[in-house]
């Protein structure tokens, strides 16, 4: 089944978002379709306040501007709280363990915590602890709110998922590993085309195919051919230091117009932002009409506000 034909319940089964690899394609469905109506009532400035009296607390351990901004807002357009907690400001930085630092937040009445941080483990150890939801906000290996507002992206364009083809190219990161996910289960065809050394995980590149069609690729051209999405994403990720010969590895999976000239006609050019241009990625494809990077961006806002509805609504 595919997204424009599934019938909505207005709910999902889980506590958290963690990954999405225990997420089926009827739980991205529900978000992808509540993300839509929540889009139309936000164009439209009808109040939707599904969040009145919740309270989300953010922890980042990484610098953000879409992650920071989209979740404030969304909670405040949610009728909701935000609390912007920098781990440079409270304990967990000096040391307090994860599992403190959930011991106690679950004391105050907090309903949701998005973390932005470095280890997955530390996600997952403050979801099992802590009485809140939890939602990733990036981790060293995940990105599932940036893959769900890209897919929603493309389903936005193209009007359905299954069967779309999306090429990523450059550095098999947390976004490779999401995008992976995210699309495997929607019917997507995830074509990862990076070079040797900097393919994306092995183990989280096999859990993927068992959910849909998943190739990992160096060759350019084949990745690029018949792609309906081309994606990609910065050479270093934060945390990473600089390194020329990644840098050399990567540069010949620049997405640039001879590879955008590779795809479909109709093709569009996503990156999860912040870009750096002339790196992984050409100022004349990026800043081109196919370029959807700002309706991305947007899209961060409707689908976390469907997410932390789902999550945090009933609760
Ligand atoms: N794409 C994304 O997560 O952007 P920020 O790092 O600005 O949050
Ligand atoms: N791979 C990038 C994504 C930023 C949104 C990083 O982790 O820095």
């Amino acid at each position: 089944m595919d997204v424009s034909s599934y019938k909505p319940k207005g709910k999902i089964d889980h506590k958290h978002l963690l990954n999405l690899l225990d997420y089926s394609q009827s739980d991205i469905y529900e978000i992808l379709h509540l993300a839509e109506s929540l889009k139309t009532a936000f164009r439209k400035g009808k109040k939707h306040e599904l969040l009145k009296g919740k309270t989300l607390a953010m922890i980042f351990s990484k610098s953000s501007t879409r992650t920071r901004v989209s979740f404030e807002m969304g909670m405040h357009q949610l009728g909701g709280h935000s609390l912007f907690l920098s781990s440079n400001d409270i304990q967990l930085g000096r040391g307090e363990t994860i599992h403190d630092t959930a011991m106690v937040l679950s004391r105050y009445g907090i309903d949701g915590i998005m973390i932005r941080t470095f280890k997955q483990s530390d996600v997952e150890e403050l979801a099992r602890y802590g009485t809140f939801s939890v939602i990733n906000g990036l981790t060293d290996d995940f990105h599932p709110c940036q893959a769900l507002a890209d897919i929603f992206t493309a389903y936005e364009r193209y009007g359905h998922l299954n069967g779309l083809k999306l090429s990523y190219f450059g550095d098999g990161n947390n976004m490779a590993h999401s995008l992976m996910l995210a699309g495997a289960k929607t019917g997507m065809e995830v074509c990862i085309c990076s070079p040797e050394g900097f393919q994306p995980n092995p183990e989280i590149t096999e859990a993927a195919k068992k959910f849909g069609k998943v190739t990992v690729t160096t060759d350019v051209k084949q990745a690029a051919e018949y792609a309906d999405v081309l994606y990609t994403d910065v050479f270093f990720s934060m945390g990473q230091a600089k390194d020329p010969a990644k840098e050399k590895a990567l540069m010949p999976y620049q997405v640039n117009a001879d590879v955008m000239a590779l795809a479909k006609k109709d093709a569009v050019f996503m990156h999860c932002l912040p870009a750096h241009r002339g790196e992984e990625v050409t100022e004349d494809v990026i800043d081109s009409e196919r370029s959807v990077i700002f309706q991305e961006a947007e899209n961060r806002l409707h689908v976390q506000k469907a997410i932390m509805c789902l999550l945090m609504g009933k609760r």
